[in-house]
């Protein structure tokens, strides 16, 4: 079975999808960003051994991906999972996990990298919106795509409700990624492009926004 360490930095949301699904995998470490993340507490509750790696502790990036590099690593893992960390890797950190370092992102990407993603596409009137799983590469939020999930954006959204709703998709897709990638089904091709075995219906998956009145 393939081990997998979480990393969070805050409420833990998919970090708790994670936990609560049937994953093919162990699950040997969630390491945070920062002491006070609320995520710890619920890891801990569930028997997962648990770190701090706080950014505060250490003077640039170099050498806090350095100092958190040799945490996850003592745990030997297959995959880093990203859920809610909410630090920038350098490009050492990136391509030392290359095609093992994956990250969970609220929006249809390429569309809305960074971050205030549901206020952007709010602004811009997109009538879809949604989030990614995908490869983590140097370039951030550009990283091959493993699954995506999109939502209406309605007409009387707020920033919090669409966040909700693209939230509530994102504990869907993250624990099916993680588990093709335990399986094997789904791995990070040389060409740098996702190799994967699983299947899509075409047969009624679209999602039209507003939807198209019955005649
Ligand atoms: C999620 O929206 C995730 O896509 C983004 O940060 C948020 C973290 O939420 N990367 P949580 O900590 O998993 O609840």
């Amino acid at each position: 079975m393939k081990n997998i360490v979480i990393l969070i930095s805050g409420r833990g949301s998919n970090m708790q999808a994670l936990l609560n699904d049937q994953l093919n995998c162990n699950i040997k470490a969630v390491i945070s960003s920062r002491t006070d993340a609320a995520g710890l507490d619920f890891a801990k509750g569930k028997g997962i051994p648990v770190a701090v790696v706080a950014n505060r502790d250490h003077p640039d990036r170099e050498h806090f991906d350095a100092a958190l590099l040799r945490e996850i690593d003592r745990f030997d893992p297959d995959f880093v999972i990203l859920a809610g960390f909410m630090r920038i890797l350098t490009e050492k950190f990136v391509m030392h996990y290359k095609g093992r370092l994956i990250n969970i992102h609220p929006s249809l990407l390429p569309a809305y990298p960074g971050i205030h993603t549901h206020a952007r596409a709010l602004a811009d009137g997109v009538k879809i919106h949604g989030c990614t799983v995908h490869f983590v590469t140097p370039n951030l939020d550009h990283g091959p795509i493993i699954i995506q999930a999109a939502v209406p954006v309605l007409d009387n959204d707020t920033e919090q409700s669409l966040s909700s709703r693209v939230l509530h998709e994102e504990h869907r897709i993250y624990p099916q990624a993680v588990r093709w990638l335990c399986s094997g089904k789904v791995r990070l091709g040389m060409d740098g492009k996702v190799i994967s075995g699983s299947s899509s219906n075409p047969q009624g998956s679209s999602l039209i926004s507003p939807s198209l009145e019955v005649t």
